[in-house]
């Protein structure tokens, strides 16, 4: 059966929607009877990247490793969707160069709207400096120059931002 793999990258700051949109993704593609694995940033640094921390050098060291895992699983026809906030652009050019099917996702939502919902409370800690080198407030966020979707979640429904992901998907013969 000829199955496509692709990585769909999912980039944006801490409370932009990576995890509410990718399981949006992952359910429509379950549901039309894809594999599709989840690569979610909190999951993640709990087991293959336990132990990394927030330096440039650890978040690129993460992004590496889940650009690897990724590679391996797409390559056997597995649609994996990576949800991880990966700040620089650079490494993220790198695991792009690597996986070749990829296919980048901007999860955009203004600073603003994250921190007001701020659902883990990270912001305010980061706010009060109980946090140091938090994303967006005393870390740098680099959005992507030329992603292939961009999604507004603060002004779009997670359908409407899952829709563009799967018309990007269709356009490129994934599925
Ligand atoms: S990345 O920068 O290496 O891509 P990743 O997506 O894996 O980050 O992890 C981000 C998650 O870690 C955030 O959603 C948040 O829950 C938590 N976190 C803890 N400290 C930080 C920090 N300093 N900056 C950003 N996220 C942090």
């Amino acid at each position: 059966m000829h199955e496509r793999g692709v990585t769909v990258w999912f980039t944006g700051l801490s409370g932009a929607g990576k995890t509410t949109l990718s399981r949006w993704v992952a359910e429509q593609l379950r549901t039309n009877g894809r594999r599709v694995e989840i690569l979610d940033g909190d999951e993640v640094r709990r087991t293959l990247t336990r132990g990394l921390g927030f330096s440039k050098q650890d978040r690129d060291e993460n992004i590496r490793r889940i650009g690897y895992v990724a590679h391996l699983l797409a390559r056997n026809g597995v649609i994996v969707l990576v949800a991880v906030i990966s700040p620089y652009r650079e490494v993220r050019e790198e695991v792009r160069r690597l996986i070749g099917d990829f296919v980048e996702v901007y999860v955009n939502a203004p600073l603003e709207v994250c921190e007001q919902r701020d659902l883990k409370g990270l912001y305010r800690k980061a706010r009060a400096g109980e946090i140091r080198g938090f994303t967006g407030i005393d870390d740098p966020y680099e959005p992507p120059l030329a992603p292939e979707v961009e999604c507004r979640t603060d002004l779009e429904t997670v359908e409407q931002s899952g829709a563009k992901v799967l018309a990007a998907l269709r356009e490129r013969g994934y599925i």
